[in-house]
């Protein structure tokens, strides 16, 4: 092990990483904590990943956040594993322990389910029926989350009928029903929560066309932070809709980390969305 340094550094590894938001959150969180630490961006293929981990303490880091496409080989590299990493078969948080081992943990349901809490209280209270679009890595973190936070029933649709049945074994329980995606936009009446975790949206994508003007109680929220105002969360407003967006759960994701590693409150305030918005602003292509 390396000799402790005078101050925390912790990363985030990925493959790409340059437009990871991450180093900007913690250094953000660091400057209004005023502390000494820093916290870095690591390109690391998958083939090196093995040895980066191995590596890392003994360069004297705390702890690593993980992002695509390791999430997967971090659960399978850890010593330890929390329920969160277990159910999704993935970890987005690495801790290196003094005793050398390492253990893991997953923070993306925390941010999906705390950005609901904060948004919309009354939709989180309920607990009611969400519909969630999407079956990949973001829509296993959000049944988690909802599952875990006991929401009476959670329907699932996906534009690839067998990856949502393969999804759906994995988390199945009483709660959870699929239903096919030509249908995704019947009942929405019903709905509390409507979230989209796939890519549509995104800049360069199709859009998510859904008629919201039946969804008459939804909060209405999108993973996909580029643009902050998708289609999908535009029209939820001309609805009248609560909307969430993406960057609400992002910044809710790295907290426990921060706090964990750093061993300070992460705020998550207007500041901390403005200093994002800044980035994406300046990394949009021309
Ligand atoms: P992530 O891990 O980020 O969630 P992923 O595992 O690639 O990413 O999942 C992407 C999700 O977006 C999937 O649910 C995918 O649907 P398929 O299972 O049918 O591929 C969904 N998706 C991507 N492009 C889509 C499109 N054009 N229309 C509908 N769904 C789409």
């Amino acid at each position: 092990m390396a000799e402790p340094s005078s101050f925390p550094i912790a990363a985030v590894i990925g493959d790409p990483i340059a437009h990871s938001l991450s180093p900007r959150m913690h250094r953000y969180w660091l400057k209004a904590a005023r502390l000494a630490g820093e916290y870095g961006p690591l390109h690391i293929k998958p083939a090196d990943f093995a040895d980066a981990i191995a590596m890392l303490p003994r360069l004297g880091f705390v702890g690593a956040n993980v992002t695509l496409p390791h999430k997967e080989a971090a659960a399978a590299i850890a010593d330890e594993t929390e329920d969160a990493v277990d159910a999704m078969g993935a970890a987005n948080m690495l801790t290196f322990l003094p005793d050398g081992r390492i253990e893991a943990r997953n923070t993306d349901w925390i941010g999906f389910i705390e950005a609901v809490k904060a948004e919309a209280p009354l939709q989180a209270a309920a607990r009611g029926r969400a519909l969630v679009l999407g079956a990949g890595g973001a829509a296993a973190g959000i049944v988690y989350a909802l599952q875990r936070e006991r929401w009476a029933s959670i329907v699932l649709a996906n534009r690839t009928h067998e990856k949502a049945q393969a999804f759906a074994s994995r988390f199945q329980n009483d709660r959870l029903d699929i239903i096919p995606w030509a249908e995704k936009e019947k009942d929405l009446g019903d709905f509390d929560l409507i979230v989209n975790t796939t890519k549509l949206g995104m800049l360069g994508a199709p859009s998510l066309n859904l008629d919201l003007v039946s969804a008459r109680k939804a909060a209405v929220m999108d993973i996909v932070y580029t643009p902050l105002r998708t289609p999908l969360l535009r029209e939820a407003e001309r609805c009248g809709l609560i909307t969430i967006d993406g960057l609400s759960m992002l910044m809710r994701q790295d907290a426990p980390a921060f706090q964990s590693w750093f061993g300070a409150a992460a705020t998550v305030d207007d500041g901390l969305r403005a200093h994002l918005i800044k980035a994406l602003e300046r990394d949009r292509p021309a």
